[in-house]
């Protein structure tokens, strides 16, 4: 029987409704053929609502996301001088990105990093090098020093604290073990354990949750700073990378540049009742109205979507599969191909019809 999905469909500002539109036009053409109704659901949000409802995330947004199963968000946010960015901080964009986050109680980021085969080229690393890169990185989104008391900061001092609840740790890594289960099966844990105490309980918890729960996956632990140097001269080393808010947010943004372009990242934040999955890169109002935009990410971010909220793995295969041939073919003009958005989306829907090969464990 078939089964039916809603989609909250949030496509926020410029270059956003592009590569929502392209998600859509993508998820269309494939649920029948994955046994799926998909319904959408289009909702202002971003500078788009402050335009129409006079905040980011106005509450008609937030009243019908209750009734979504997945929250799948463009890029929100406009340039430089844009009058969005004059208003009061709590009025602006980036505070509407953290209420949704904060509504739908994500608590973990995941962030795969593929380089594509054929697309070496475009990494700064060496292509031998950067061949093969494949890692997910699982941030911690919600705690960590971002938000650990004391903090503040006074003319002559500043204060942050960094604070890890056992649960906290708890939940993140079970994240991090499950996703290695369905990849290559190990888990490196980065923390800064030779100096700082909450590293120490961040990798003793992680090591219980192992013993306990996933004895079947692999553990290895790294200092930050040797996860740095690692990613950037021997990103194959990596499957898994599970790490707090703070490291995370440095090695995903190291990690974001290996594929050599920003269109081609994927993200889905994870915990709450609601998954919520968007590309990693944002607005780009300098490409926007174009035909530019790579919509990778962003179908990327569909597929996870797929895998993670609507349990059909396998209609994330087909998808992931599909435009690894439409990028294998002719890729997007960013990427030195010709093909413009429109030309790639149609590309990766004739590409949905060849059937897709068996998935092999990376
Ligand atoms: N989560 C989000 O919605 C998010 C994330 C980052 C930035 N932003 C916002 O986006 C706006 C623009 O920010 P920015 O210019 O620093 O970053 P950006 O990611 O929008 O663009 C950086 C550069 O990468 C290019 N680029 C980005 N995505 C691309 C794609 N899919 N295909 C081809 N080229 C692409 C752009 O043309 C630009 O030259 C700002 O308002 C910023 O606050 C939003």
């Amino acid at each position: 029987m078939s089964r039916t999905a809603h989609v909250a469909l949030l496509p926020g500002d410029y270059v956003g409704p592009e590569v929502t539109d392209v998600a859509r036009t993508v998820l269309e053409a494939l649920a029948p053929q994955a046994d799926l109704t998909l319904t959408f659901t289009e909702l202002p949000f971003g500078g788009a609502a402050i335009d129409a409802h006079g905040e980011p995330f106005p509450a008609p947004t937030r009243a019908a996301l209750a009734d979504a199963d997945a929250v799948l968000l463009g890029a929100v946010g406009g340039p430089q001088d844009h009058p969005w960015n004059a208003l009061p901080r709590e009025q602006r964009v980036e505070s509407g990105l953290l209420a949704l986050r904060a509504h739908l109680g994500v608590f973990a980021n995941l962030r795969p990093v593929v380089v594509h085969p054929g697309l070496e080229r475009l990494s700064p690393l060496k292509p031998e090098v950067a061949e093969g890169t494949d890692v997910l990185i699982v941030r911690e989104l919600t705690g960590g020093i971002y938000f650990g008391t004391p903090s503040h900061a006074d003319a002559t001092r500043g204060v942050s604290t960094m604070v890890y609840e056992r649960s906290e740790v708890e939940r993140i890594a079970r994240v991090a073990f499950d996703a290695a289960r369905g990849r290559g099966g190990t888990v490196t844990s980065v923390d800064k354990a030779n100096v700082l105490d909450v590293s120490q309980f961040w990798r003793d918890v992680v090591i219980g949750v192992r013993e306990a729960e996933f004895p079947d996956v692999t553990l290895e632990h790294t200092y930050v700073d040797a996860a740095a140097m690692k990613l950037a001269s021997e990103p194959t080393a990596f499957d898994v990378i599970v790490t707090g808010n703070l490291f995370g947010d440095v090695l995903s943004d190291l990690a974001a540049v290996l594929p050599g372009s920003l269109g081609l990242l994927p993200s889905a934040s994870l915990g709450g009742d609601v998954g919520l999955f968007e590309p990693v890169h944002g607005s780009a109002p300098d490409i926007a109205g174009r035909d530019l935009v790579n919509p990778v990410g962003m179908l990327g971010s569909a597929a996870m979507m797929l895998r993670h909220a609507l349990q059909a793995p396998d209609a994330a295969d087909a998808l992931d599969a599909a435009v690894q041939r439409a990028l294998a073919d002719d890729p997007t003009v960013d990427l030195g191909g010709t093909r413009g958005t429109a030309a790639f989306r149609d590309a990766v829907v004739d590409a949905l019809a060849v059937p897709t090969p068996a998935r092999t464990p990376r």
